[in-house]
C-alpha cells in the first residue's frame, strides 16, 4: 500500500482549491499537451494523487446495458476515486448522478468521462459507415458526425469510440459495416472527415466530444475474414494500407484511439510497444491516449502472451495502453507490481497524465456537467435538421448497380406496385449494427417510403415472401401471387442488422435463408423487379446481377432509409454512390480488392497458367469505385501538366468530365496512379484522389488534381518512404475499372 506523505495532503488541500475555484483559460489547441496552464495542472494533481487513485483514472467500467445506470459496487468505487470512466452510461440525467458521486463524494473530486460507441449517429441514427462511404463526399461524412456528437453530448457523452477506420478487404468479416471499405486513400479522408465531426473546432463548446481512431491496428486483415483472429502482414503493407486512415485521424486532432483485440505477428496490439510507443507516439507525435477494446487487456493470455493478470497488466501498460476498458486489470493488479517494483510508477504517471490532459482539455474540472443537460438533449436530439441531414445523406449512399433499359426511376403514377421481401416492412435491420440510441420507431421503412411517394391513386401491395435466414418457403407463394398483379415488384432483400458488426462473421456470403429462392421466383413471373439490396457488406449476387434488370444496394441507411430509398426510386434524387469496397463473384475470390499486385504471372483469361482459378474469371462483380446514374457520363482530353518532372515536383492532372445523358448528376470522378518498376512491386493501381461534382444535362467541366510527391512515394527495398524515378501511369475515370490512361516519368 502506497501511505500519503504528510506534504502531500497538505499540498493537495492547497492545490484541490485553486483546481475547483480557477476557470479553465487554456487556448483550445487541438493538441492537448500544448496548454501549459494544463500542464501544470496535470502536475500538481499527480502529486496528490495516491496509487490506487492514479490506477482509477486508467480504469474504465461498463454501465449496465439496460438501463445505462451503474451498480452500487460501481457507486462505491467511485466514491473511493477507483473509476475514471465509464461507457455505455448514458441520457443526461444519469450521467449527471453519476458524476455527482464523483464530484461530490471522492477525495480529489476528479470527474468521470463518459464514452460510448456513438459510429453512425446517436439518436438520429445515419447511414452505416461502410455506406457513408459511398457518398465519396467527406463535408457531408463530416456533418453526419457533427450531428452524432451534438446529440451524444447533450445525453452526456464526452467520448465516441468512432470512427471505425480498419481497412477492410474481406467481407466476411462483419465489421466491414463498421468502416470506410477496402481502400487506405478514401478511409484517410473519411477518417480525417469523422474525427473533424466529432471534436468540432473548440473544445470549450459542449457540443465537442472526443473521437477514438480505432482499432489500431489491421484489425480488419483478421485471417479468413474471421473476427477477432490473427493478423500477419509486412510492415510494408501495414504502412502502406492499413495505417494510413489512423495516421490521418492523429493529423486530424484524435485524442484518443483504441487498440485493437488481434496480434500482428505474434504480438497483440494491447501490448504492441513498437505500435502504440514507438510508431504512433515517437514517428507520429500522438499526444493524446490509448484506450484498451473491450477486455484485451486480459485477453493477453488467452492470446498466450501473458502468463498472468499482473503480467498482462504489465505487458499492456509498458507497451502504451493507458486505459483499460473492463478487465479491472489494472485497477486490480498494478499497485502490488509497483510496490514489488516489476512496473514503475512513472509509467503509471505516464498513463494517468495523459487521462487527465483530457480531462482537462475538455474544461471537465471547470464544468463536469457540461454534458448532461436535459434542456439541450430535448432540443436537440431527433430535431428537424438532423433528420433531413439523415434523408440526405442517405440519399447521397445509395448505389445504383443496375438498370437495365432505364427501368428505374419508376413512375409516381403507376397503377400497381408489389412491394415484397423479409425487409420491406422491416424497422430494426436499417439502424444497422452499433446504432446508439437508436430506436426502431424512428425508422421509415421502405414500404412507408415508397407509400409516402406514390400518386393516390397507385396501389400498393405488400407481402414479406420469408424470412431474413430461415428456411421456410411458406410465403414465397404468396408474394409471387402477389407479384403476378403489380405492373412493377420492389423487392427488398439482405440482411439483418445482426448478420454484421462485431463478432457476425460469415462463411457465406449470398442471400441469406430462402431469399434467393424468392429472387428467383418473382423473377419467373415476368415482371419487372427492382432489387433493393439492405446489408452491411458486400454480398454474393451473381444470379440476381445476371437476371434482375435494376438493383439498388442501399446498405442499412438509418432511420430516414425508406423515404432515401423511394426518393431514388421515384427519381426525385439521381443516385450517385460508389462502392468503397470490390464486390466478388465467389467467395472463393476473397480477398478481391482493386489495388493488388501484378504477380509474375499475371491474369490472362485463356488457358495458358496465370495467377488464376479453374472455375471462375479473376474479375470481381462489381469493381471499387462502380456506381451508375440515371444519367450518363463522358471522359476525355486526359491531359498531364508534363510528362517528365524531378521527385520532389508536383503534377497537375486535368481531365474533361460532361454530363451526355437526359437529367442533372453528381459524378465521383477517380483518379489513379500506378508506379510501374520500382525496388519493391507496387499495385496495379492506388486511389490518390477524386472530386465529386455536380452536372447538368449537356455541361462539360475541366476537373484538375495535383498528384504531390508525397502520393507518389511509397516504402521502398530500405522501408524509406521517397519517389523512386520511372515510369508511372495515371488512370482517371469512373470507376477503378473504367479510366483513361497517361503516362508521365520521374526523373533523377
Ligand atoms: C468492443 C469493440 O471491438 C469496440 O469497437 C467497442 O468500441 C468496444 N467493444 C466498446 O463497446
Amino acid at each position: 500500500m502506497v501511505i500519503i506523505h504528510y506534504f502531500k495532503l497538505l499540498a493537495m488541500f492547497l492545490v484541490t482549491s485553486i483546481l475547483l475555484t480557477s476557470a479553465f483559460s487554456a487556448a483550445h489547441s487541438k493538441n492537448p499537451s500544448a496548454s501549459s496552464s494544463i500542464e501544470h495542472r496535470v502536475d500538481s494533481l499527480l502529486t496528490m494523487m495516491t496509487l490506487e487513485e492514479k490506477l482509477g483514472q486508467l480504469n474504465q467500467l461498463s454501465g449496465r446495458w439496460d438501463e445505462k445506470y451503474i451498480t452500487a459496487e460501481d457507486s462505491e468505487m467511485i466514491k473511493q476515486g477507483r473509476i475514471g470512466s465509464f461507457l455505455n452510461v448514458a441520457g443526461a440525467t444519469n450521467t449527471r448522478k453519476v458524476q455527482e458521486l464523483a464530484m461530490k463524494s471522492s477525495r480529489l473530486r476528479i470527474p468521470l468521462l463518459f464514452g460510448m460507441d456513438v459510429v453512425h449517429g446517436f439518436r438520429t441514427i445515419f447511414p452505416i459507415p461502410l455506406a457513408e462511404s459511398c457518398t465519396w463526399d467527406p463535408v457531408a461524412v463530416q456533418q453526419t458526425a457533427r450531428v452524432a456528437a451534438i446529440e451524444a453530448s447533450a445525453s452526456g457523452i464526452h467520448w465516441t469510440f468512432a470512427p471505425m477506420v480498419d481497412i477492410a478487404r474481406d467481407p466476411r468479416w462483419g465489421r466491414i459495416a463498421e468502416g470506410s471499405g477496402e481502400d487506405p486513400c478514401l478511409g484517410a479522408v473519411m477518417a480525417a472527415a469523422r474525427v473533424r465531426g466529432f471534436q468540432g473546432d473548440d473544445w470549450r463548446d459542449p457540443s465537442t466530444i472526443f473521437s477514438c481512431a480505432k482499432h489500431f491496428a489491421a484489425y480488419g486483415a483478421s485471417e479468413a475474414g474471421r473476427d477477432y483472429n490473427s493478423v500477419d502482414v509486412s510492415e510494408r503493407t501495414l504502412r502502406e494500407v492499413y495505417l494510413p486512415p489512423f495516421k490521418a485521424a492523429v493529423d486530424a486532432g484524435s485524442v484518443s484511439l483504441m487498440a485493437s483485440f488481434n496480434e500482428i505477428a505474434g504480438v497483440p496490439s494491447t501490448a504492441n510497444h513498437w505500435l502504440l510507443t514507438g510508431l504512433l507516439r515517437g514517428e507520429w507525435g500522438f499526444k493524446g491516449f490509448v484506450v484498451s477494446d473491450w477486455n484485451s487487456v486480459a485477453e493477453l493470455q488467452a492470446h498466450g502472451l501473458a502468463a498472468s493478470r499482473s503480467e498482462a497488466a504489465i505487458l499492456a501498460l509498458q507497451a502504451g495502453t493507458d486505459m483499460d476498458m473492463v478487465s479491472r486489470i489494472y485497477q486490480n493488479e498494478l499497485v502490488t507490481m509497483v510496490c514489488e517494483n516489476r512496473v514503475s510508477e512513472d509509467l503509471v504517471n505516464q498513463a494517468v497524465r495523459r487521462v487527465l490532459r483530457a480531462k482537462f482539455v475538455l474544461g471537465l474540472f471547470d464544468n463536469p456537467y457540461r454534458n448532461s443537460n436535459p434542456a439541450r438533449e430535448q432540443s436537440v436530439i431527433l430535431s428537424k435538421p438532423h433528420v433531413d441531414l439523415a434523408r440526405h445523406v442517405a440519399q447521397k449512399s445509395i448505389v445504383l448497380l443496375k438498370n437495365d433499359k432505364n427501368l428505374l426511376p419508376l413512375s409516381k403514377t403507376l397503377k400497381t406496385i408489389a412491394v415484397l421481401g423479409p425487409l420491406a416492412e422491416d424497422k430494426i435491420a436499417p439502424l444497422g449494427p452499433w446504432a446508439g440510441a437508436g430506436r426502431p420507431e424512428d425508422v421509415v421503412t421502405v414500404l412507408e417510403g415508397i407509400k409516402s411517394k406514390v400518386s393516390p391513386q397507385t396501389r400498393i401491395l405488400y407481402a414479406k415472401g420469408c424470412n431474413v435466414n430461415d428456411d421456410s418457403m411458406g410465403g414465397i407463394v404468396e408474394a409471387k401471387n402477389v407479384a403476378q398483379q403489380a405492373e412493377v415488384v420492389i423487392l427488398v432483400v439482405g440482411e439483418d442488422a445482426g448478420m454484421c458488426g462485431e463478432g457476425a462473421c460469415r462463411s457465406r456470403l449470398d442471400l441469406p435463408g430462402v431469399q434467393n429462392e424468392l429472387v428467383k421466383t418473382i423473377v419467373e413471373t415476368g415482371k419487372p423487379v427492382v432489387m433493393i439490396l439492405m446489408n452491411g457488406r458486400p454480398l454474393i449476387i451473381t444470379w440476381a446481377a445476371e437476371h434482375v434488370p435494376a438493383i439498388l444496394e442501399t446498405w442499412f441507411l438509418g432511420i430516414q432509409h425508406g423515404h432515401a430509398a423511394a426518393d431514388v426510386l421515384f427519381g426525385d434524387v439521381n443516385p450517385a454512390g460508389k462502392l468503397p469496397v470490390t464486390f466478388p463473384r465467389a467467395v472463393g475470390q476473397i480477398p478481391l480488392y482493386y489495388n493488388h499486385k501484378s504477380t509474375g504471372r499475371p491474369y490472362v483469361d485463356d488457358n495458358t497458367s496465370t495467377s488464376k482459378y479453374l472455375d471462375i474469371s479473376n474479375s470481381p462483380l462489381y469493381p471499387f469505385g462502380y456506381g451508375l446514374s440515371y444519367t450518363t457520363f463522358s471522359y476525355s482530353d486526359l491531359l498531364l501538366s508534363n510528362s517528365r518532372i524531378k521527385a520532389n515536383d508536383s503534377l497537375r492532372v486535368s481531365i474533361e468530365v460532361t454530363n451526355t445523358g437526359k437529367v442533372k448528376g453528381d459524378e465521383i470522378v477517380q483518379l489513379y496512379v500506378q508506379d510501374e518498376f520500382g525496388s519493391v512491386t507496387r499495385p496495379v493501381k492506388e486511389l490518390k484522389d477524386f472530386r465529386r461534382i455536380t452536372l447538368n444535362v449537356g455541361e462539360k467541366r475541366n476537373v484538375e488534381f495535383t498528384l504531390t510527391s508525397a502520393q507518389l512515394a511509397f516504402h521502398g527495398r530500405d522501408m524509406n518512404f521517397a519517389v523512386e524515378p520511372g515510369t508511372f501511369k495515371v488512370f482517371v475515370g469512373t470507376n477503378s475499372a473504367e479510366l483513361l490512361e497517361t503516362r508521365f516519368e520521374v526523373v533523377e
